[in-house]
């Protein structure tokens, strides 16, 4: 399944994105005073911890009203948001990404409580040491990595909850990896099939659900500028960074992989930079699609820009959901 072997293991996955920190490239640019957020309405999934958790505190330091989608952390994580940033306008919502249900949930939550959105941040995202269920069947990592941003965009979309253009279009912005260009194909015959798995194979079904992930975040963009220009969709690559992502690791390996991650690793709140960006730079107008590694601007792998790919993707993970009982039509 792997294009480089570079993310196939954990180990090859670390030194890749430690070297990549290395690589030299030029800049898009930094934020100016007058790149605020204030009066922007923005959500977070995933804000509980590493880069999520970061991200907020920015957000709200740049006058936007926080909306802190989390599994854990009620209300600890928004009191930490609203002391270290000094805002008032932090919301926070649960969610468990896992759970179609959860998701209905959420979404009605949004639509009753705050109302449509100027920034959604996919930003959740799991490592786990094998494979689990959720309730309907589906592989967790599959879930949370890439099928709940499909079903959770979609409703948002359809329920109109993300602001459609005028005067400025609203901006959707997915958390992915480079890891994405490692898989040498898409495994359309085994969409969405339950496979049992370790930790050894982990790390490349992880950049395979990136891969997918940023698949539908370009075929996205194609499709909801389609009528003419209503929202900016992004993609990034944070680069390694110093978060909870391998809490599910060996417990013989986290003293190592804490002294590693510790040295080389960005912190969360370096690593936020490129989130914080798309969010909010005034320069990235009118662009109906961007992807970022660090701050560097970069072309995804080309398998995801293909538009037989996206839509492929598109059609089999509605049917999916349709046969699991989830309508998005
Ligand atoms: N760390 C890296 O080196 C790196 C590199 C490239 C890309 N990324 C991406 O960056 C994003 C953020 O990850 P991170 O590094 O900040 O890791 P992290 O510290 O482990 O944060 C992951 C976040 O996702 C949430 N989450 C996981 N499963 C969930 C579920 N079922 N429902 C709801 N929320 C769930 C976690 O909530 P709980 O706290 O409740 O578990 C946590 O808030 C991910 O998309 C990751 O793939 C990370």
């Amino acid at each position: 399944m792997s294009n480089s072997n570079k993310y196939n293991n954990p180990f090859q996955a670390t030194l890749t994105g430690i070297k990549s920190l290395f690589k030299k490239g030029e800049r898009i640019g930094t934020l100016s005073p007058s790149d605020t957020l204030s009066g922007k309405k923005v959500l977070i999934t995933g804000a509980s911890s590493g880069l999520g958790l970061a991200v907020a505190k920015d957000i709200a330091r740049l006058g936007g009203e926080v909306i802190m989608v989390v599994r854990s952390g009620i209300p600890e994580k928004g009191e930490e948001v609203r002391r270290e940033s000094g805002s008032s306008k932090i919301t926070m919502l649960y969610v468990d990404l896992s759970d179609f249900d959860s998701i209905n949930v959420l979404v009605e939550k949004i639509k009753t409580e705050v109302g449509p959105l100027d920034v959604v941040i996919c930003n959740a995202g799991v490592v786990a040491s094998t494979a689990r269920k959720t309730k309907t069947g589906l592989e967790e990592m599959f879930m949370v990595n890439y099928l709940s941003s499909y079903y959770f965009l979609r409703l948002m979309l359809k329920n109109k909850l993300i602001k459609e253009g005028q005067p400025e279009a609203s901006r959707i912005i997915v958390v992915d990896s480079e890891s994405h260009r490692d898989p040498a194909a898409y495994n359309w015959d085994a969409f969405g099939t339950f496979t049992p798995h370790t930790m050894g194979k982990t790390v490349a079904l992880y950049g395979y659900y990136k891969l997918l992930l940023i698949t539908f975040t370009y075929e996205l963009s194609r499709r909801v500028n389609r009528d003419g220009f209503t929202h900016s969709v992004f993609s990034l690559c944070p680069g390694p960074v110093n978060s909870n992502i391998a809490r599910e690791a060996p417990p013989l390996f986290q003293p190592l992989i804490k002294l590693v991650f510790g040295i080389f690793f960005r912190s969360p709140e370096k690593a936020s930079e490129p989130v914080v960006y798309l969010a909010a730079s005034k320069s990235l107008e009118g662009k109906s699609f961007e992807y970022l590694f660090l701050m560097q601007q970069k072309e995804i792998d080309e398998k995801a820009m293909d538009p037989a790919n996206g839509k492929k993707l598109w059609m089999l993970s509605e049917q999916l959901i349709a046969q699991l009982g989830y309508g998005l039509n």
